[in-house]
């Protein structure tokens, strides 16, 4: 079986090439025309190009994990995003359409407008609160035009390669005696190692059992704030032996009025996960354990 993997070098992307390589001959390609061998174009804003790839390689699957992610930036840029986010999407439902192949994407918690407190379920009315959440939800309807697709709606992903999250709050409680986080936006972190996993079981599925295409949400289990997400990661490192000069009690709560970025955040990100784990009989770890993990290798404390 081959698989065209797009978006090979994002924190799912990159978890991808290691849990889809079980399935198939894994074709992995970047935005950048250099990591293909010349033919091939994994760049999703040349849609000419793209659509002559996927017709090259033929693939049973097509992945994509590539999407305009900078949040605050779409505000300012929103016929890029869309154009990542949504149109290219559609090229790729229509060609794998064309093939009958499979198409994976991934979604996001911001298509909720962020209510209430009570965890999304997948048919629960979507209302992006900022760009990039509307250009994900209109790429959710265009991958849906393809019979067999698989859609998975996270939150808060993080990686142990490259910048995220609990890195950021590791260097600023090294310099800084206090940090203020905000609280009141609720979700899971989820690893992108969880979510490649999560995809090479269900895609498995999947392929033997077409009536399994639809939308799923998929996050760690558990919830957290950003401000207990933060306390937990120091509260780790200081179990590691990591020096800081700010401890979990030094981090201060603020709200996220108290904090205006360009893009509109959710507040209310729990995402309910009871579809995906009925149906494709998995168990999703609580977010402590993809955390701790990532600290370990982060760290450098993963030796026995
Ligand atoms: N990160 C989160 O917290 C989060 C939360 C919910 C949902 N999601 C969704 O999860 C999926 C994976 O996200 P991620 O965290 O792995 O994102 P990421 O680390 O930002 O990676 C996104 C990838 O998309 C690629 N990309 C951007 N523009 C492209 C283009 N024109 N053509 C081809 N590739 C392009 C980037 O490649 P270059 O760097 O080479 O441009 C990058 O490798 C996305 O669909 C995202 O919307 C993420």
């Amino acid at each position: 079986m081959k698989i065209l993997l797009l978006g090979c070098n994002g924190q799912v992307g990159w978890e991808l090439q290691r849990s889809l390589a079980v399935l198939g001959e894994v074709v992995a390609l970047g935005s950048s025309p250099a990591q293909g061998d010349g033919s091939l174009c994994g760049d999703l804003g040349n849609l000419e190009a793209l659509a002559h790839t996927v017709r090259t390689l033929a693939p049973q699957v097509i992945v994509n994990a590539a999407a305009y992610t900078a949040v605050d930036r779409a505000e300012r840029e929103p016929e890029r995003a869309h154009a990542i986010n949504a149109v290219a999407p559609g090229v790729l439902a229509a060609e794998a359409q064309r093939l009958g192949a499979w198409l994976v994407h991934y979604s996001t918690d911001y298509v909720f407008d962020g209510s209430g407190s009570v965890a999304w379920k997948e048919g629960d009315a979507c209302a992006p609160l900022s760009v990039y959440g509307r250009t994900k939800r209109a790429g959710e309807l265009a991958v849906a035009q393809c019979p067999r697709h698989l859609v998975f709606r996270t939150s808060w992903v993080y990686a142990a390669r490259g910048g995220n999250f609990a890195k950021t709050m590791l260097r600023l409680a090294a310099e800084r005696e206090t940090l203020t986080v905000i609280d009141d936006q609720i979700g899971a972190p989820t690893s992108a190692e969880l979510l490649a996993d999560v995809t090479a079981h269900a895609l498995r599925q999947a392929l033997a059992n077409a009536a399994l295409a639809g939308t799923y949400h998929c996050v760690a289990g558990g919830e957290t704030s950003w401000r207990a997400y933060a306390q937990f990661v120091l509260r780790q490192a200081s179990l590691l032996g990591v020096p800081l000069k700010a401890g979990p009690e030094q981090v201060m709560p603020t709200s996220t009025a108290n904090y205006p970025t360009p893009a509109q955040r959710p507040l209310n990100s729990r995402l309910d996960t009871d579809l995906i784990r009925r149906t494709f009989s998995l168990h999703l770890p609580p977010w402590q354990s993809g955390v701790q993990r990532m600290l370990q290798e982060t760290l450098g404390h993963n030796k026995p």
